[in-house]
């Protein structure tokens, strides 16, 4: 892709043909804001609070009755996301200003898709391994396992939020490269106002 594509305003052609806007939907900007805040938040929480409260704990239940409520609406807004975004015109993938890295900055996308549906269903699975659906949303009064580490689906789950971890990290750094030190523009197609079709 040309530096050109990346000028403040410019609507990239589509490779399609289909229509190509200079700045995504304003649902899926809110969406795209929403989901990074809970992601981050969920990721937080999970690695340095409820990793190091034991199950013992009498707050745990509560704990993972928000983390597990928050990881379903995170699945949730990701699919509206996605349906969004195949029925909207948006720009074309930034990337590093070639095509290899264009087409890269696609893939990098379609895989934060593709970790969190993970990360929702090695959680879910630990769930109903461990029987949380009775123990934390029906409160059945019944104790927690006194450690997750029995399950594989667990493990799965802590290294799978690892990898997310990894890739928002490169996203936040990909975006402050495009906002800081390139000053293209790029961090705009993620805002509001000033959105054109053609
Ligand atoms: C995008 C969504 C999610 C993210 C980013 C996330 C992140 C995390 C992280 C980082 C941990 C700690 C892992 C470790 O200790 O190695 C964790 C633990 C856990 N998660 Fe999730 N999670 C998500 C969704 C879910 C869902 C939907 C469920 C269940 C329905 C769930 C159930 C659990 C359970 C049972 C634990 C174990 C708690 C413990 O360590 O004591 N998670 N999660």
């Amino acid at each position: 892709m040309s530096a050109l594509a990346h000028t403040p305003g410019r609507v990239e052609p589509s490779a399609h043909g289909g229509a190509r806007a200079n700045k995504y939907h304003p649902a899926l900007v809110l969406l795209h804001w929403l989901l990074a805040w809970f992601i981050i938040a969920s990721l937080l929480f999970g690695f340095f609070v409820l990793r190091v409260v034991p199950n013992t704990d009498p707050h745990k239940i509560d704990m993972l009755e928000w983390h597990m409520g928050l990881g379903m609406a995170i699945l949730a807004a990701m699919l509206v996301r996605l349906v969004v975004r195949w029925r909207t015109a948006r720009p074309a993938p930034a990337g590093l200003g070639t095509p290899a890295s264009a087409r890269a900055a696609g893939r990098a996308h379609l895989a934060f898709y593709v970790l969190v549906a993970c990360m929702v269903a090695s959680g879910y699975a630990t769930a109903l391994l461990a029987h949380l659906n009775d123990i934390v949303f029906a409160r059945s009064g019944a104790p927690l396992p006194p450690t997750f580490d029995a399950y594989p689906t667990f493990h799965l789950h802590g290294w799978i939020a690892a990898l997310l971890a990894v890739l928002v990290t490169l996203h936040v750094l990909g975006a402050s490269w495009h906002w800081l030190v390139r000053r293209d523009g790029v961090m705009r197609r993620m805002g509001w106002g000033g959105r054109r079709v053609e």
